[in-house]
This record gives C-alpha cells, sequence and structure tokens, in this order.
C-alpha cells in the first residue's frame, strides 16, 4: 500500500532522488515504479523552487513534471520567511482547507511540514495542465482583470463571516501571524525609508513622509484595516501568483492566507496587476462587479460607499509590500519589483490612501 504518512520533505536538490520519488508516486498508485529522476531547475527566491521530471509507469494517474517548492537556500529570504514559517502555512493550507476553496488551484501531489524539520511543497506543474503561471510583471486586460476580481468574490463570499473557519483553521491567524505582525512592525519603518531611497523618482516625493508615518504606525493600522466584515483573503494576489487556464485565472502561493477583509484582496490585486490607466478607467466597475457578485453569493447589506472608501485605505499594503520587498532585495526581480512600486504607487497617489487612514 502507497504510505501517505511517508516522509517527502526535501532539503536541498539532491534530496529529490528516485527513492523519494517512488514514496510520492505511491501515494497514488501503490505498486508504480520510479525509474530516474531528472532536476532541470533550482530557483532560488523567497523559497526554492525546483523543476523536476520523473520518469515512472503511472503515467495515467501521476504526472511526469513537478514543482517543487522548498525553505529558500538564500539566507536572507530565509531569514524572512523562515520564523513566520510562511511555507508551513502553504502547506496547512493545502492539507486542510483547499478542498472547499471555489477557485482553480493547482494540483498537490504531496505536502509535508514538520517543526524544525521544514516544509515541502511538491505539486503538478502547471504546464502539464497546460496551464500559463503569470508573470509578476503581467499587466492584465479589462477581462482578465474582471475574471480575477469575479473569482475573489465567489471566495470572499464563501468564507463571509464564517467564524468558526478560524475556530477549526486555529493556524490562519496564529503563531504565524502573529510573528510576521511583530517582524513586519519592527521592520517596516527601516525598510521602508531604505525602499524609498531606492525607488529614486519613482514615488513622488509628496508619498515620502506620509509613507514613513504608516511605517511606524503600521500596528495599529493593520488594526484599522482589520474591523470590518471578515473572511478568508489570499492576501498576496499579484499577478505572479496567478496562473491562466485559458481565459480563466487560477491563484497560487497561498503562503500568506488568513482571515482578513475581502476587499483587501481586490485593493492589492488592482494596485499590482493594473496599468495605472486602465485601473483608473475601470476600477469603479471592477468594484461594481464585486459587490455584485457577493451579492450573488449572497451576502446581504452591503455598502457600496463604505466598501469604495475601504478599498482606497487598503491600497496602502500593496504599496509597502512592494517597497519593503526591494528593500530587503532577492526577494523579486528587480525591474519587476520597480514596475509593481510604480503602479502601486500611482494607486496610491490617486486615492489619497495615506490620508483617508489618518482619518
Ligand atoms: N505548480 C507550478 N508549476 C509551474 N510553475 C509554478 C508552479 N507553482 C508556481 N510556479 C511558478 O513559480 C513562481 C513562484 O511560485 P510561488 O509564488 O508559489 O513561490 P514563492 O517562492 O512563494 O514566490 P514569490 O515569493 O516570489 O511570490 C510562480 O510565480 C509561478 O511562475
Ligand atoms: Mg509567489
Amino acid at each position: 500500500m502507497g504510505n501517505p504518512n511517508q516522509h517527502i520533505l526535501v532539503h536541498r536538490p539532491r534530496d529529490l532522488s528516485v527513492k523519494w520519488a517512488q514514496r510520492v508516486v505511491n501515494r497514488f498508485v501503490p505498486d508504480a515504479k520510479v525509474f530516474g529522476v531528472n532536476v532541470y531547475s533550482v530557483d532560488v527566491g523567497t523559497s526554492t523552487r525546483l523543476r523536476i521530471e520523473v520518469q515512472h509507469n503511472a503515467t495515467e494517474l501521476v504526472p511526469a513534471r513537478w514543482f517543487i517548492k522548498t525553505p529558500s537556500l538564500a539566507i536572507k529570504p530565509r531569514m524572512i520567511t523562515a520564523l513566520p514559517r510562511f511555507l508551513h502555512k502553504e502547506v496547512s493550507f493545502y492539507r486542510s482547507l483547499s478542498a472547499g476553496i471555489p477557485l482553480k488551484l493547482p494540483r498537490i501531489l504531496a505536502a509535508e511540514s514538520r517543526f524544525g524539520r521544514g516544509s515541502t511543497l511538491v505539486m503538478s506543474d502547471l504546464a502539464e495542465h497546460d496551464f500559463r503561471p503569470g508573470r509578476a510583471a503581467d499587466a492584465l486586460s479589462f477581462d482578465q482583470a474582471s475574471r480575477v476580481v469575479t473569482h475573489l468574490a465567489q471566495l470572499h463570499g464563501q468564507y463571509r463571516n464564517k467564524s468558526s473557519l478560524l475556530h477549526a483553521h486555529r493556524w490562519l491567524n496564529g503563531f504565524s501571524h502573529q510573528v510576521e505582525t511583530h517582524m513586519g512592525s519592527l521592520m517596516a519603518y527601516p525598510f521602508m525609508k531604505r525602499g524609498l531611497l531606492q525607488a529614486g523618482g519613482l514615488i513622488a516625493k509628496k508619498l515620502h513622509q506620509p509613507a514613513l508615518n504608516y511605517a511606524a504606525n503600521r500596528r495599529t493600522i493593520k488594526q484599522l484595516l482589520n474591523t470590518d466584515s471578515k473572511t478568508l483573503v489570499h492576501y498576496d494576489c499579484h499577478p505572479g501568483n496567478i496562473f491562466w487556464a485559458g481565459a480563466e485565472p487560477g491563484f497560487l502561493d497561498w503562503q500568506l492566507v488568513r482571515i482578513g477583509e475581502g476587499i483587501g484582496d481586490v485593493a492589492y490585486f488592482m494596485a499590482t496587476a493594473m496599468e495605472p490607466e486602465l485601473r483608473r478607467k475601470h476600477e469603479k466597475s471592477l468594484l461594481d462587479q464585486y459587490v455584485e457578485q457577493l451579492t450573488n453569493a449572497g451576502v446581504t447589506g452591503l455598502d457600496e460607499d463604505n466598501l469604495f472608501r475601504r478599498y482606497r485605505m487598503h491600497l496602502v499594503y500593496p504599496f509597502e509590500a512592494m517597497v519593503v520587498t526591494l528593500a530587503i532585495g532577492g526577494m523579486m526581480q528587480y525591474e519587476t519589483n520597480l514596475e509593481l512600486i510604480r503602479r502601486a504607487a500611482a494607486a496610491v497617489e490617486d486615492h489619497d490612501s495615506f490620508a483617508m487612514i489618518k482619518a
């Protein structure tokens, strides 16, 4: 029998042996055989991502190309992500929540996390299903943005005000969340300062002081942005965490999943995924669409003006995230990072978001 309790943790590329792949394949087909493993790409970023090709004889049920996420082998991202255990959170998500999520997700072949021992996520490569991974610098069309907003509304509608979710899944806003809040608050000011400098002329001078004030008061502002109706949120909806099944979006990278205000996902998405021109033109109609679809999902008593205000306030977070990512370095491709800063800064400026969170 294939034993799903057999360990599949990976620490370095050489752990990807035939024996290891055999354990994964045997979860699906107990008597299948693996003949070879070819590691054809190792990409070290916020996590280490390995692409492998596995030769086996269970091709009907198990794909040949796999995509594996393990903690980063690079020192800086490792320090930033290991303490809050982001990958552990993603493993928990796939193991205990993903089955009920009304979104397209990658196929998971195995997922394991052991305290102090590491975490590993083994997925079917998107290419196996003719899915196309998005790139973080993609600028989405109105149609694409509209589909993403529709899916976000489905997710947010389904889990809205489900406090039972938090009780059943304490890890959602648990340890990792607390550590992240503490680390984030401690580091926000120095990183914001450095990021603003490094971004040079990309961020209007008049945003600098408000951005620093935000960073200095991050904890309070984060609380303020978490007072309205809550639901399950992805919290990192930039175009690099979306994949495409033809015209339909799917969602990757659930390391930051939590309970929060749904509109925060919409703000993060629109601030990072759309050319500012296109966002300005369509954001009102995209928000109307979001409200309409939440209503279709059975949500009642929505106040559109309030939602628009919350949208404007929540734009400060993608701005912070992109600037801090630049300041940390090594977490996102440099040109891409600058592009997302440019987009998010435009959104914050258009909506006077820093003034909104003071009011
Ligand atoms: N199953 C998969 N098959 C093929 N490619 C994938 C798969 N999952 C993710 N990718 C690609 O790898 C990239 C990184 O994946 P993911 O976002 O999950 O990892 P990450 O280390 O958390 O990245 P980051 O912090 O940079 O967002 C994605 O943007 C996507 O292009
Ligand atoms: Mg990602």
